[in-house]
């Protein structure tokens, strides 16, 4: 009977989950329907060899970052479980379900929807490079991967699969785990530190490294590919005009320090959204400093999805932000009023330019990050 409504993609698939939460049997994700076991590659993608280009090394210390050891077989077993609704105690939604790679792996909601059609609180973000940052999840509060990824499956919003012995023994179950453990282990034993290993080596993997942005700056920063606009955007958010590179900085254009690590407004702070927040973040409505990579294709913006377009973000932070009562100090002017830019028409266009120049179609079109269990 949602044949026609199974057709169709996007927002209407995510629908779909709440249709199919309700369905404990059901193996369609997304909207689609799923084969019943992966179809993996005859010989594993590469993913270990890929590293970041010299232009992310030049403005980053690599030490204490999130770099899991990561080995070809690891990581599609990884993608495996990424993909895999069988992580969710009703079957209906897997990590993908509200992380979809067209979109940079973040799902075009305001709230998420998890495994019995309930909204997670906040914005899903997206995963791309998080084996730079040890500063995760909109306030932070976890630094390493392989501690993030049982979280949301136990999450009771998002997959609701409080008891890891169950999961373990659910895997170890289905005909196609216990081969790929084997494969990346050598024995094929489900544990959930393997899970979680797992995922971590396929998130470590997921590098977003190709958007036109890199292609100009690893090329002895030649932007003659760029358009003016572009050009003009890339002044105004690294200059005076925008100042914008002073928070979502660096190659990841997001800030890498945990607010845990220094206790520093560094890694994150509090932009002036509201006068008064409504939700506190990691304390007095302060928020990670999130990655700009892929922004045009993460919408909608900010920890709970307010801004629907990349337009009225920059008119927020050219007219918008409220002098919070802890409204990060570069916001506030000498006399103690909230910060206005004063942006002309064309710059703010050309920042939002700018900001599309870190959409990299290769990361979200690549088939080694793919669903295997789609046709
Ligand atoms: C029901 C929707 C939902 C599901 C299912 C889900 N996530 Fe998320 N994910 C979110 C939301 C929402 C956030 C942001 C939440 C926050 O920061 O408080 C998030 C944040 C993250 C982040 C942090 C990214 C960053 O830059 O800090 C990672 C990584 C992540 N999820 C991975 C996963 C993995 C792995 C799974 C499966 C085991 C998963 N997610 C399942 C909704 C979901
Ligand atoms: C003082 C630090 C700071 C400065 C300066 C700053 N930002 Fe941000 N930015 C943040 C924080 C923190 C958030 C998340 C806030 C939240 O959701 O509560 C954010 C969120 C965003 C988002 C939404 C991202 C998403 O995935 O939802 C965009 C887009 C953005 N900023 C662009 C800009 C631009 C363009 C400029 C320059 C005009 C700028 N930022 C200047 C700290 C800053």
């Amino acid at each position: 009977m949602k044949k026609s409504i199974l057709l169709l993609s996007g927002i209407f698939a995510i629908v779909m989950i709440v249709f199919t939460a309700c369905q404990p049997e059901n193996v369609t994700q997304n909207g689609n329907d799923v084969l019943a076991t992966p179809q993996l590659p005859n010989e594993a993608a590469d993913y270990e060899s890929v590293e970041y280009p010299d232009h992310f090394a030049s403005r980053f210390s690599f030490a204490n970052r999130n770099n899991p050891n990561v080995t070809n077989d690891g990581a599609t077993l990884g993608r495996v479980l990424f993909y895999d609704t069988r992580l969710s105690v009703n079957n209906s939604v897997s990590c993908a379900s509200c992380h979809h790679q067209d979109k940079a792996f973040s799902d075009g909601l305001k709230g998420s929807t998890g495994f019995g059609g309930k909204v997670t609180p906040r914005n899903s973000l997206t995963i791309s490079n998080a084996s730079l940052t040890n500063n995760l999840f909109w306030d932070s509060r976890v630094n390493l991967l392989p501690e993030l990824i049982l979280e949301p499956i136990q999450n009771h919003v998002e997959m609701g699969m409080e008891d890891v012995d169950l999961l373990v023994a659910k895997l170890a179950s289905t005909e196609y785990y216990p081969a790929l453990f084997e494969k990346a282990y050598g024995s094929s034993e489900v544990t959930a530190e393997r899970v979680s290993d797992a995922m971590s080596q396929f998130l470590g993997s997921m590098k977003s490294i190709s958007a036109k942005y890199d292609e100009a700056t690893a090329a002895q920063n030649d932007y003659a590919a760029f358009s003016d606009l572009e050009k003009l955007g890339m002044e105004v958010f690294f200059g005076d005009r925008g100042q914008c590179v002073g928070c979502h900085a660096g190659s990841n254009f997001s800030n890498v320090n945990s607010y845990y690590d220094n206790n520093s407004l560094r890694g994150a702070t509090n932009i002036g959204l509201d006068l008064v927040d409504s939700d506190q973040g990691i304390e007095n409505g302060r928020f990670r400093i999130p990655s700009l990579r892929n922004v045009a294709l993460s919408a909608p913006y900010m920890h709970d999805g307010r801004y629907e377009t990349l337009e009225e973000v920059v008119e927020f932070y050219d007219s918008g932000v409220k002098s919070n009562p802890n409204l990060d100090p570069r916001f506030v002017m000498d006399d103690g009023s909230p910060i206005r830019l004063n942006l002309t028409e064309i710059e703010k266009q050309a920042l939002v330019a700018f900001m599309h120049t870190l959409t990299d179609e290769n990361y979200i079109t690549d088939p080694k990050f793919s669903d295997p269990f789609r046709k």
